[in-house]
């Protein structure tokens, strides 16, 4: 399979034949409960090719941590014979991900032009943030902020109303490349915000008095290469020097306790932390933007999935923030509001003890500049589909994220600093 992709250059809309196919692999839980499984586990990381879903690589893995994981097709018994000779309890999320992938695709491939309750590729989502831009001149700007590794262009939408001084709450998605349910999110809440300015009360005074710097989606390389080689790839594109994997990890890279803790330095490993902080083009741009503009940026919301958590600072260390209280508290009530909805269950806290450590992180970064609301979100789901979360999905996801997003901006419209 890999030798076939170094055989192939750029490809065009739907290269099916050049695509990465899953048939027959499987996606797995465990919880480890004592030593002997978690060396199971290591062992199995080790003999075969497993990529972590949850969490991010198998040295964050403790006992009692849930712990999904996906395993190429021909090693998928072979894997299920260690996990029963040790005793672990082990369930199967997905039987054949190529299978469940199938039937999600046909509607990609039925579908052209944009469309909020669906997948949408990049240039899809380009020519977007021009054209809401465009019809919506008072309230939406559009900004180039940098360009990627393989030169597409980053946009940043702008919106809110103009006004002298205006305070802004800046927001990312799409940092990782196969969370597709995160750059969706991003169109959806400009949507709501062109769509509900002077109708809905929140949300005008919101953007009255606010800047939205809306950045749709951050790692733009990684994010085609989901659409046109390999859905389940997660870092950045770019070359490593000396190795023959590509790709940074871009949680990984910001200047924030970098490359301490739950992160690696193997350009192979989905978690590496790149050469040096900010070694990718993608996270220096988003970098210099908000140093550039931290007068006015007040708020850092970075949108990520799965595993439905509300996360602030600190992730690279177990010590708490000076407002770790004040954090606690909004996040509390958030989570209460996103509930309101569908009933959705949401944990929180701060980063490391609530799911695990792990440093180069946006949030701890932009909260070290003196951004004192710093929060990283995990939509949907908890693990039926985990990455490849279906369309039907899209719109209850974003309506309570739109929920929380709005109740975290209204809390900081009110705590101007
Ligand atoms: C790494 O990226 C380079 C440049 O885009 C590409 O030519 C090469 O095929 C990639 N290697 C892998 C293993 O994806
Ligand atoms: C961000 O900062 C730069 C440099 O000071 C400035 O030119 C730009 O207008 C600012 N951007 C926004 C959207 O405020
Ligand atoms: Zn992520």
């Amino acid at each position: 399979m890999w030798s076939l992709l170094l055989l192939v250059g750029v490809t065009s809309a739907f290269p099916d034949i050049l695509r990465h196919k899953y048939d027959g692999e499987k996606v797995f839980r465990v919880i480890p409960h004592n030593q002997e499984q978690l060396e199971v586990l290591s062992n199995l990381a080790k003999h075969m090719q497993v990529d972590f879903w949850h969490p991010d690589s198998i040295a964050q893995v403790k006992l009692g941590t849930t712990v999904d994981f996906r395993v190429e097709a021909d090693r998928c018994s072979e894997a299920e014979h260690l996990l029963q000779l040790s005793g672990l309890n082990y369930g199967v999320l997905i039987d054949d991900l190529q299978a469940t992938l199938d039937a999600q695709f046909d509607n990609h491939v039925r579908s052209s032009g944009h469309h909020y309750e669906k997948y949408n590729n990049w240039e899809t989502i380009e020519a977007w943030t021009a054209d809401i831009a465009n019809e919506n001149p008072g309230l939406v700007s559009r900004l180039q902020i940098g360009t990627t590794f393989e030169n597409r262009n980053m946009y940043l939408l702008k919106v809110g109303k103009p006004g002298v001084n205006k305070k802004g709450i800046f927001m990312d998605c799409g940092f990782h490349a196969r969370e597709w349910i995160s750059p969706a999110f991003c169109q959806w809440f400009v949507r709501e915000a062109v769509r509900t300015y002077g109708k809905e009360t929140i949300m005008t005074e919101l953007l009255d008095n606010l800047d939205f710097y809306v950045l749709p989606v951050l790692n733009i390389d990684g994010y085609v290469y989901t659409w046109t080689k390999s859905r389940l790839w997660r870092k950045t594109r770019s070359v490593n020097a000396g190795s023959r994997c590509n790709g940074t990890d871009p949680n990984r890279n910001f200047d924030a306790g970098w490359c301490t803790v739950g992160a690696s330095k193997n350009p192979c490993d989905e978690t590496y932390c790149g050469s040096a902080p900010e070694s990718e083009k993608e996270t220096k741009a988003l970098a210099d933007f908000i140093r550039k503009n931290l007068s006015t940026i007040k708020a850092y919301l970075t949108i990520h999935s799965y595993s439905q958590l509300l996360l602030y600072p600190y992730s690279y260390t177990y010590d708490v923030t000076k407002n770790n209280v004040e954090l606690n508290t909004i996040a509390k009530a958030t989570v209460k509001e996103l509930g309101t909805l569908y009933g959705t269950k949401y944990s929180y806290g701060p980063g490391a003890s609530t799911i695990y450590p792990a440093a180069g992180g946006s949030d701890d970064w932009a909260y070290d500049q003196g951004i004192k609301y710093s929060f990283t979100f995990e939509l949907r789901d908890t693990g039926r589909y985990g990455f490849i979360l279906p369309e039907s999905q899209i719109k209850p996801t974003c309506e309570e994220t739109l929920i929380a997003v709005k109740y975290i901006a209204s809390y900081v419209l009110e705590h101007l600093y």
